[in-house]
């Protein structure tokens, strides 16, 4: 089914503002998940509304922010988020390093103590929209076991890298560090079917394919066996140890609605002009992006997608079409709709 935009970002945004969080926080919280549901991302979109909720009732996520910086030089700065929700702490946190490469060429944010912030590259492609390569890296409750362990101890730690384009959309690389998203696994599990090798491990640790032992009690797998798992340690080194915030297995997952959840980001920003001149970046980027989009094509395809390509073009459709969402998380809004009296989705 398709939802209007302005129905659902009234509705989103009053969830928030019940609660009574200022709507301008409500406001970055809504924005992050309609360009997920927008872009189809639907893992993270209006689905994860009621654990946002629910985490706030019980104060583990401030209904507030109370965001402060800790540590502040000419191009770095350490932010201590308090609990705040990951969305308004990860959207301060990138303008400041905007604003950091601004002045100085080149801005980190290193973030500690936040919330799940959904997707990362509405963060990316902030400093995208700026002229700026944008870097951002989030890590995440564990998820994946080490290669050969059976032990969750790694998150699979979202990154994104947003390059502007003169006349495109950014490019923009936005993915976890799994091999693929728990969801699809499920999905396998359900109809029968075989998962490809390499998605997940049985509960000692073992590769398999066979769903039903990744399901119970077995474990996602890093995205390219041992390169994925480098990448997603490393993820950690530069969120959680960096910042002196938590890593690993310090952090619980944001369904275990008991525990804080203290999640760690790492947001840079790099202003092209300040290193080649815009115009050359553009005429280098558009050779490069050409060289990709005129290859030759594999048998079978009729296309090379650039990263982003493939959900800018789902944004544009679903912008005049509506908000795609599964009828599971439309009755699951309404059923929140109750719970905070508000209007429903369907008033
Ligand atoms: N906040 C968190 O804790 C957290 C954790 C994990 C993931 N996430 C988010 O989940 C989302 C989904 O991640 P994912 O890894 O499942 O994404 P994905 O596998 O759907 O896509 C990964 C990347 O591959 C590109 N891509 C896909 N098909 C392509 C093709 N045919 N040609 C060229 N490029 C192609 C996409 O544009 C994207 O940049 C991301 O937005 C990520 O930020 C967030």
């Amino acid at each position: 089914m398709y939802i209007n935009q302005d129905k659902i970002r009234k509705f989103s945004n009053q969830c928030f503002t019940e609660l009574g969080m200022p709507e301008e926080e409500a406001r970055v919280i809504t924005e992050v998940l309609l360009e997920a549901d927008l872009r189809e991302i639907h893992s993270h979109g209006f689905l994860r509304l009621p654990i946002y909720v629910e985490r706030i009732k019980k104060e583990l996520t401030k209904t507030k922010a109370e965001i402060s910086y800790e540590k502040d030089t000419d191009t770095m700065t350490l932010i201590d988020g308090n609990n705040s929700a990951g969305q308004v702490v990860a959207y301060q946190a990138m303008e400041a390093s905007i604003k950091k490469a601004e002045h100085f060429g080149i801005g980190l944010a290193a973030v500690r103590n936040s919330n799940h912030f959904g997707i990362s590259a509405y963060y990316s492609l902030m400093a995208a929209k700026k002229n700026m390569i944008g870097i951002v890296i989030s890590n995440t409750a564990p998820l994946m076991p080490a290669i050969g362990g059976a032990e969750k101890v790694i998150g699979n730690n979202p990154i994104s890298i947003a390059a502007p384009l003169k006349n495109y959309e950014p490019l923009v690389l936005d993915m976890a560090m799994s091999n693929t998203a728990f969801g699809k696994i499920l999905y396998a599990k359900e109809k029968n079917q075989e998962i490809p090798e390499g998605w997940g491990v049985d509960a000692k640790g073992a590769p398999t394919t066979d769903p039903n032992k990744v399901v119970n009690g077995g474990f996602l797998a890093p995205v390219g066996g041992p390169k994925g798992f480098g990448l997603a340690l490393m993820a950690e080194v530069l969120t959680g140890v960096l910042s002196g915030g938590d890593f690993s297995k310090m952090i619980p997952s944001m369904y275990d609605v008991n525990k804080k959840q203290s999640i760690s980001h790492f947001m840079l920003s790099i202003d092209i002009n300040q290193l080649i001149p815009l115009e050359t970046y553009y005429n280098n980027v558009e050779q490069l992006i050409s060289y990709v989009k005129d290859s030759k094509k594999a048998t079978g395809a009729s296309e090379t997608y650039l990263p982003g390509e493939i959900e800018f073009l789902k944004e544009k459709k679903n912008k005049t079409q509506g908000v795609p969402m599964q009828e599971q998380t439309f009755d699951k809004l309404n059923e929140l709709s109750k719970e905070l009296k508000i209007d429903s989705l369907t008033e």
